[in-house]
């Protein structure tokens, strides 16, 4: 039946030639400094980037296209994130990464619209995330340490580097993906700990998962005190500041670290965070257009955060100590609003960026419609007291002195 065979080599030809091409691509892409000139090299060219934050776990998948359509025509090339450990195993052993949690889908849609992807997968971030992305249940064990070397800890991180690391091994750029860096920690320098053994430890497994030609870095605030516990040799050392800085002299403190290589500000503050009970933070639009345009003027990279800071759904707001709680909308005044909406900060970056590459053509998507809900009613119920029952099925918790909130396993 030579129609059969026919169509048979049809099928078979294009999907060879397919997979041919993608391992001669995958064989010549790098990702790497060139030390000489200062700067980066992708596949062997001179490349900086300008990207911007955005955290998955702060956006419903429904709106991720969208979201980074809108970065992608801003005229980033590339986006930063976070992966916050917490939202992906809430009990030990129990791990989430489908729907919301889907974290490589994410990192996909974002190689198909042509954006990099830079990674910052802890396993602290701090990110105003509950507890900085650390599962709360680590402290089960009363004793630990965390962010040190601390036996129960590194256990813990360990296993779960383990999980989350292989998946993202594909998608390294030298693999045919989007990644080009993978930060270890986060602004270890701001910690009492100072535990160089642990970055070791961070720096040793991230290579043995993703291989020893992945770049990593570190990321700390610009002063020498926090780069001498938060770099290491062999984490390419950057700073984070935002518009009110003195760029010359921030990017000096890189230098100490860093005498030569690419100048990077990893964390470039477009807004800031909130705190209860205080008014929402905002940045001018014009300081961050006049400090954007003169980083790039110094031929730096830049990542924006946030580019989109979104929501904390639930109770995943975090707290700064002493005591001070995250609201729900982390909105951080970024170019995109809480609700992806294109602001004058938006245009502004956009018409610096401009100023330095080609941003791409074509429609923007516009901001989302509101609908007018009209008033909503609420209706008492029942006291808090009267609600026992409904808030806590097992029955009360009887102690001499006052527990923790990980000790009632809430
Ligand atoms: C590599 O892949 C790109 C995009 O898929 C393609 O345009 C290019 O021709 C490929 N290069 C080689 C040498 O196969
Ligand atoms: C910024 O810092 C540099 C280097 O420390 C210094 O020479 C310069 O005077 C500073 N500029 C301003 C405006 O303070």
């Amino acid at each position: 039946m030579p129609g059969v065979v026919r169509i048979l080599s049809l099928l078979l030809v294009p999907l060879l030639l397919g997979s041919a091409r993608g391992l001669h691509n995958a064989s010549q892409r790098t990702f790497e400094i060139d030390y000489g000139h200062n700067c980066f090299l992708k596949d062997g060219q001179p490349f900086r980037y300008i990207s911007g934050s955005i955290h998955y776990f702060r956006v419903p998948r429904f709106y991720w296209k969208d979201r980074l359509l809108k970065m992608k025509m801003a005229g980033l090339n590339a986006i930063q994130t976070y992966v916050a450990w917490n939202f992906h195993e809430p009990q030990p052993g129990q791990y989430e990464f489908t729907g919301d949690h889907d974290v490589e889908h994410f990192i996909q849609l974002a190689h198909e619209l042509g954006l990099l992807v830079i990674l910052r997968p802890g396993p602290y971030i701090c990110a105003e995330w509950d507890m900085g992305g650390l599962p709360a249940w680590l402290l089960e064990k009363e004793s630990i340490v965390l962010r040190s070397c601390d036996p129960d800890y590194l256990a813990a991180v360990d296993k779960w580097l383990g999980i989350l690391l292989p998946k993202m091994r594909p998608l390294l750029y030298q693999n045919g993906g989007p990644i080009i860096t993978v930060q270890v920690e986060n602004e270890y320098g701001s910690y009492y700990t100072c535990d160089y053994n642990y970055l070791r430890f961070l720096q040793k497994r991230f290579h043995y998962h993703l291989g020893e030609d992945v770049l990593l870095f570190t990321t700390d605030g610009v002063h020498e005190s926090l780069l001498q516990c938060g770099a290491l040799q062999g984490l390419y050392a950057t700073v984070d500041f935002g518009a009110d800085v003195n760029i010359t002299a921030a990017f000096l403190i890189q230098r100490k670290s860093e005498p030569q290589g690419p100048l990077v500000n990893s964390e470039f503050y477009t807004g800031w965070l909130d705190h209860w009970g205080q008014p929402h933070s905002t940045v001018k639009t014009k300081a961050v257009a006049s400090s954007l345009h003169d980083i790039l003027s110094r031929g730096a990279s830049v990542n924006m955060y946030m580019f989109i800071g979104g929501t904390n759904f639930a109770y995943w707001n975090g707290a700064n100590t002493p005591y001070q709680a995250q609201p729900t909308s982390y909105d951080y005044d970024a170019p995109l609003s809480e609700a992806g909406d294109l602001s004058e900060k938006y245009f502004a970056v956009r018409d610096v960026i401009q100023q330095f590459e080609k941003v791409p053509e074509g429609p923007i998507p516009p901001s989302t419609p509101k609908f007018a809900y009209g008033k909503v009613g609420l209706k008492k119920l029942k006291t808090v007291e009267e609600a026992l029952d409904i808030l806590c099925p097992s029955g009360p918790v009887k102690s001499v002195y006052p527990l923790t909130f990980i000790q009632v396993k809430q």
